[in-house]
C-alpha cells in the first residue's frame, strides 16, 4: 500500500476538522478486511457548517473568471495524473476493483477535469436577433449556488469528478459526501483538489451516512442543487425530501442493461463484450450487462463459449496481476447477490456456472462471488428484472430482432443497451428503438466517454444527464438578457405586430 493509515477529518472552509460529535467510523478493504482508516461520523451540525462555508465561498468564486476556474481544473487533472498510480492502488484496496479498471476510473476523472476545464473558455450561450430594431438578445449560463454531491462507491474517483468538475467550472461551490464504503478515496480526491489550488470553502467534504449527512444536505434550504448517484429507492427519497425547497435534483440510478446477440453476430466478439460488461468491476457498474438477449439459433453455441471463458476467470484482490474479478463491496452485497442466485433457481432458471460464494484460502478474508450465469431465463423472472449489482448475468433466448428489442425494453430501467449484429439495418433500428440513454453497436454495455451525455431513461433517472455539455444544464441556470439601445420604449409583440 502506498498510503499510510490515518485518521481522516472533514474539510470545511479550508480547515481539516473532526465531526462535532467526535465519533468516527472505519473503512475496511473488501478484498482482505484490511483497515483503511477512520473517518468522522458527521451529523447535521457538520453539514450546516460546511454549507455555510460553501455559501460564503460562493460569493467570490462565482466572480472568478470562468477560464481561471477552468485552469484550476487543469491543474487538478495534472495532479491526479501524477498521482494516478497511488490513487489506483488505493482503489484496488478500498473499493476492490482490479488495477486496470481502477486506473480507468482515475483516468476518467483526469479526462473529465480536462474536459470541464476547457468549458471555462466556452460555457456558451446563445445570441439571437431581436424582433425589434436596436435591441440585442442573448442567453448566459449562471451558476446556482451550493451543490450537494452524494456519490457512490463503485466509481469512487470518476463519479465525484463527473459532478464536482462541471459544478466548479460553472461557478458553484460544493459540499461533497462520499460513500461510506470508500471514504479514503473521497478524501484523496479533495486533498488533491486542495493541492491544485481550489480556494478555501469552494469544495468541502463531510463524511458520514446517508441518513445523517445526506438527509441534512438534501433538506438544507441553502443547497439548491443535489446530485446523487445511487439506488432508485434513495433517488425517490431524495426527490421527495428536496421537493419542499423546489431543489434541482439530478439523479443517476439503476440499470438492468442488456446485450442483444443476433444470429448474424460475430460470436467471438460478443463473448468478449459480454464477459467484460457482465463481470468487469464484478458486475458493480450501473452500466453492467446483467441480461444477455440471444437469438435462439445461436444461444446454445454462445452459452457454451461463454461458460468456458467465465470458468477460467481468476478471483482475487484487485492489486494482484493475475486477478480477473475482484471482490464485491461488502457483506450485505454478497448476501444480496447470493439471494438472487436462490431466487433464480427457485424461478426455474438454469444455473450454468457460478452461483456461490468463493471462500477458499485467502478469498475467505474478503467478499468474493463466483461469476454466475443463468440460462433458459424468461424476461418476467425477477433475475431478469431487478438490479443485482454483482457478477451475475442471465441469458434470455428470443426468436428474432423485434422480440429482442421488446425484451430489452421490457424493464423499468433504461441506462445502457447493446446489440451485436453485422446487419446495418438491424443496427440502425436498434439505435432508434432501444429505450436507453446509451446504445452500443458491436460493443458491450460499458465504456462511456466523458464528452458525451451519460444517463438513462425511465427509472434510471429524472431526465438529467452527467458528462458532456449536458452536465452543464444541471449546474447552471439560464438567463436571457435583452439590451434595448433604441432609446425608446419598444413593446415586444405589440409595436412590431
Ligand atoms: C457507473 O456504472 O456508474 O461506461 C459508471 C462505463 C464507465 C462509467 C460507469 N465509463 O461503464
Amino acid at each position: 500500500m502506498a498510503t499510510t493509515l490515518k485518521q481522516s477529518q472533514n474539510f470545511i472552509g479550508g480547515e481539516w476538522v473532526d465531526a462535532t460529535s467526535g465519533e468516527t467510523f472505519e473503512s475496511t478493504s473488501p478484498a482482505d478486511g484490511e483497515l483503511m482508516g477512520t473517518f468522522p461520523k458527521s451529523g447535521a451540525d457538520d453539514v450546516d457548517r460546511a454549507v455555510a462555508a460553501a455559501k460564503e465561498a460562493y460569493e467570490d468564486w462565482r466572480l472568478v473568471p470562468a477560464p481561471k476556474r477552468g485552469e484550476i481544473l487543469y491543474r487538478f487533472a495534472q495532479v491526479l495524473a501524477e498521482r494516478k498510480d497511488e490513487v489506483t492502488d488505493l482503489m484496488t484496496h478500498e473499493m476492490g476493483k482490479v488495477a486496470a479498471e481502477a486506473g480507468g476510473d482515475v483516468q476518467e476523472a483526469i479526462d473529465m477535469s480536462y474536459y470541464m476545464g476547457g468549458e471555462g473558455r466556452r460555457l456558451s450561450g446563445q445570441t439571437t436577433p431581436s424582433e425589434l430594431r436596436d435591441k440585442f438578445n442573448m442567453s448566459v449560463r449562471m451558476p446556482i449556488g451550493v451543490v450537494g454531491a452524494i456519490t457512490p462507491w463503485n466509481f469512487p474517483i470518476a463519479i465525484p469528478s463527473w459532478k464536482i468538475a462541471p459544478a466548479l467550472v460553472a461557478g458553484n461551490t460544493v459540499v461533497f459526501k462520499p460513500a461510506t464504503d470508500t471514504p479514503a478515496l473521497g478524501q484523496r480526491f479533495v486533498e488533491l483538489l486542495d493541492e491544485a489550488g481550489v480556494p478555501k470553502g469552494v469544495v468541502n467534504i463531510v463524511h458520514g451516512g446517508g441518513g445523517a449527512v445526506g438527509h441534512r444536505l438534501v433538506r438544507h434550504p441553502d443547497v439548491p442543487v443535489i446530485t446523487l448517484t445511487g439506488s432508485r429507492d434513495t433517488g425517490v427519497t431524495v426527490m421527495r425530501n428536496g421537493a419542499e425547497n423546489l431543489k434541482r435534483i439530478h439523479l443517476e440510478l439503476g440499470g438492468k442493461n442488456a446485450i442483444i446477440v443476433l444470429d448474424d453476430a460475430d460470436l467471438d466478439l460478443a463473448v468478449d463484450g459480454i464477459v467484460w460488461s457482465a463481470f468487469g468491476t464484478s458486475g458493480q457498474r450501473c452500466t453492467a450487462a446483467s441480461r444477455v438477449i440471444v437469438h435462439e439459433k445461436v444461444v446454445g453455441e454462445l452459452s457454451s463459449r461463454l461458460v468456458a471463458v467465465v470458468e477460467k476467470l481468476t478471483l482475487g484482490p484487485g492489486w494482484e496481476d493475475d486477478t480477473d474479478v475482484g471482490p464485491v463491496i461488502n457483506q450485505s452485497a454478497l448476501d444480496k447477490i447470493h439471494s438472487y442466485t436462490e431466487i433464480g433457481v427457485s424461478e426455474g432458471a438454469k444455473l450454468l456456472t457460478g452461483g456461490e460464494i468463493a471462500a477458499e484460502g485467502d478469498l475467505g478474508k474478503g467478499f468474493y462471488y463466483r461469476p454466475t450465469i443463468f440460462g433458459d431465463v424468461e424476461s418476467a423472472m425477477r433475475v431478469a428484472q431487478e438490479e443485482i449489482f454483482g457478477p451475475t448475468t442471465v441469458l434470455i433466448p428470443v426468436k428474432d430482432a423485434d422480440e429482442a428489442i421488446r425484451v430489452s425494453n421490457g424493464v423499468r430501467f433504461g441506462l445502457s443497451s447493446s446489440i451485436f449484429t453485422q446487419d446495418v439495418n438491424r443496427a440502425f433500428r436498434a439505435m432508434r428503438d432501444l429505450e436507453a440513454g446509451i446504445t452500443y453497436i458491436n460493443a458491450g454495455t460499458i465504456g462511456a466517454e466523458v464528452h458525451l451525455p451519460f444517463g438513462g431513461t425511465k427509472d434510471t433517472g429524472n431526465g438529467h444527464r452527467e458528462a458532456g455539455q449536458a452536465a452543464l444544464d444541471v449546474y447552471t441556470e439560464w438567463k436571457s438578457v435583452y439590451v434595448d439601445y433604441s432609446g425608446t420604449l419598444q413593446r415586444a409583440q405589440i409595436d412590431n405586430a
